[in-house]
């Protein structure tokens, strides 16, 4: 069980150009604590749902049928991501699906503003529905979003892109 104060409380630290990401894959018990298939789409169209009323709505199809294919296949690589049954495998070509994730992000100018934005509506969907999942497993959760999302960005102040170094970190680890 978790508290949306405990969930509000998630940290958001700034992506530093040219710093190394390390992140790791989330947790399978996360994915059961959720409710399996059927939770994390109920979270994921809920985040969605969140998103077309955020700053950050313009990025996305503003088509409701176009709108509709993004919440499935956002569900479906979220299933994978976390352990859950291969759905995504298709859509990612077998092309490791963190390293496909990062090319979906290169066709839009995503900026730190951006990526805060998204961490923080996915942070409230997760407040709305995910209180019945352990902190600690949303925390688990909440540290690839935080991290991975920083590969997301490719567009700074300066003008520049950098696509940044990653390493995913071993499960075992
Ligand atoms: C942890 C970080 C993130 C993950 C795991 C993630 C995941 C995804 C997934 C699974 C898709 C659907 C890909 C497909 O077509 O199969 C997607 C699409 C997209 N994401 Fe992200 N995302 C992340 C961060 C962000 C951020 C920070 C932005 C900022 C604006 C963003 C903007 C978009 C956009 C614009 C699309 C495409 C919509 C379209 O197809 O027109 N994402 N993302």
């Amino acid at each position: 069980m978790a508290t949306k104060q405990e969930i509000m409380s998630l940290p958001i630290t700034p992506v530093n150009k040219g710093e190394e990401v390390r992140f790791k894959n989330p947790p399978s018990a996360f994915f059961e604590a959720i409710g399996g298939e059927a939770g994390m789409r109920e979270l994921m169209y809920d985040f969605y749902d969140k998103i077309y009323e955020s700053e950050i709505a313009h990025f996305f199809p503003q088509d409701e049928e176009e709108f509709e294919k993004v919440k499935i296949k956002n569900s479906k690589f979220f299933i994978q991501i976390c352990g859950g049954p291969k759905v995504y495998e298709e859509e990612a070509k077998g092309m490791d699906l963190n390293e496909y994730m990062i090319r979906v992000h290169d066709d839009f100018s995503i900026n730190e503003k951006a990526r805060i934005e998204w961490l923080g509506t996915m942070r409230d969907a997760l407040a709305e529905k995910a209180t019945h999942v352990d902190f600690a497993l949303i925390r688990e959760f909440w540290d690839y979003l935080e991290s991975f999302s920083k590969l997301t960005v490719n567009t700074f102040a300066d003008g520049s892109t950098y696509y940044a170094a990653y390493t995913q970190a071993k499960e075992e680890e």
